[in-house]
């Protein structure tokens, strides 16, 4: 591993944005799209208003983060404030498909932080273009090797994004700011979270500026940092306070319950949360050995921006 940390990013590598980029492209949800998800909103909208008037319903996810793929998900928050029974519960879904659109949708309860988490990941989106396009990548690799299952002790998407955003934050010049680190202009309290950080993101237009890494200079870079560099053994990332914290100071350091700690990724808002806690003995290895491969392929293939999403 030491070696292979030397390694010096390969001459060729900025031949590669290009086709990076069109995957990307390939991957933007389309304004027709968009109408679609608009409309199917309004008509959940409509039926959870009549059925119950004090309830209001949020989008969170893919649909609103910036970071959705055509034909993925709407997530939807449904803040239902007269069944108490399900303030508690972690995250209870109702998933369902719509006939009409062909779009499928997820509706929880009282999950207001999710909706904060999306604004932050919106806020951050707008900073700098390379993040969506770098979590685009990402995403669609982890989707095409089968590393995007929570159920099976792979990462969500949105532990994805976290990953993208702290990476970064890393790069010197900094490409990312660390918003809750900031100034704050908009502060919320959600479940006794404080959520607090800037959003006047319009004002960091060109915070990136000084750093003028390539998209696929930044896809080498990621999976380098995540095969090679990242000391998975005492490290925590912490897109909260822009670097990485110990898991000493956080205690992470042994499983708890069903939390391994194997990976640790700090959730931004809920910090004892960690959204690496469903990843476990076996499947860490298989996430290592991904990072590793893709990490291989970004040094050596001729062809990264195809055989990096081969499908496992
Ligand atoms: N979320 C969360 N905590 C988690 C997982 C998800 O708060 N442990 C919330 C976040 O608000 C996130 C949303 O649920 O934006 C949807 O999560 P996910 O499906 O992982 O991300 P998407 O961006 O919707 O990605 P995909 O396109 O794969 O559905
Ligand atoms: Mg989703």
């Amino acid at each position: 591993r030491n070696l292979k940390r030397q390694t010096a990013c390969r001459s060729d590598i900025n031949n590669f944005s290009a086709p990076f980029l069109a995957v990307f492209d390939s991957l933007i949800p389309s304004d027709e799209e968009k109408v679609k998800q608009k409309q199917l909103m309004m008509l959940l909208e409509k039926l959870v208003s009549k059925e119950w008037p004090e309830a209001r319903l949020h989008v969170y996810g893919s649909c609103a983060n910036s970071f959705g793929f055509s034909k993925s998900d709407i997530d939807s928050e449904n803040n239902l404030q007269n069944v108490q029974a399900l303030t508690r519960a972690r995250v209870p879904i109702v998933k369902l498909m719509d006939p009409v659109t062909g779009i499928s949708c997820d509706i929880c309860i009282n999950n207001v932080l999710a909706v904060v988490n999306t604004k932050l990941l919106r806020d951050y989106a707008q900073v700098d273009v390379r993040l969506r396009q770098l979590a685009f990548i990402i995403k669609h690799w982890a989707k095409s090797r089968g590393v995007n299952e929570t159920y099976q002790g792979t990462l969500s998407s949105y532990a994805y994004v976290l990953m993208c955003i702290h990476f970064l934050q890393q790069r010197r010049p900094a490409i990312l700011p660390c918003l809750q680190g900031m100034e704050i202009t908009y502060f919320t309290v959600v479940d006794n979270v404080e959520c607090a950080y800037f959003d006047q993101v319009e004002k960091l237009r060109n915070f990136g500026s000084r750093n003028g890494e390539s998209i696929a200079q930044l896809v080498w870079a990621f999976f380098h940092y995540w095969a090679y560099c990242h000391d998975y053994a005492n490290d925590v990332i912490s897109i909260r306070t822009g670097s990485t914290l110990s898991k000493r100071a956080k205690d992470w350091t042994r499983r708890v319950g069903n939390d391994r700690h194997l990976i640790c990724i700090e959730d931004p808002f809920e910090v004892s949360h960690d959204l690496g806690r469903v990843v476990d003995k076996y499947s860490i290895r298989v996430l290592r050995e991904e990072f590793e491969r893709a990490a291989e392929i970004m040094q050596y293939d001729s062809n990264p921006c195809v055989t990096l999403f081969e499908p496992y």
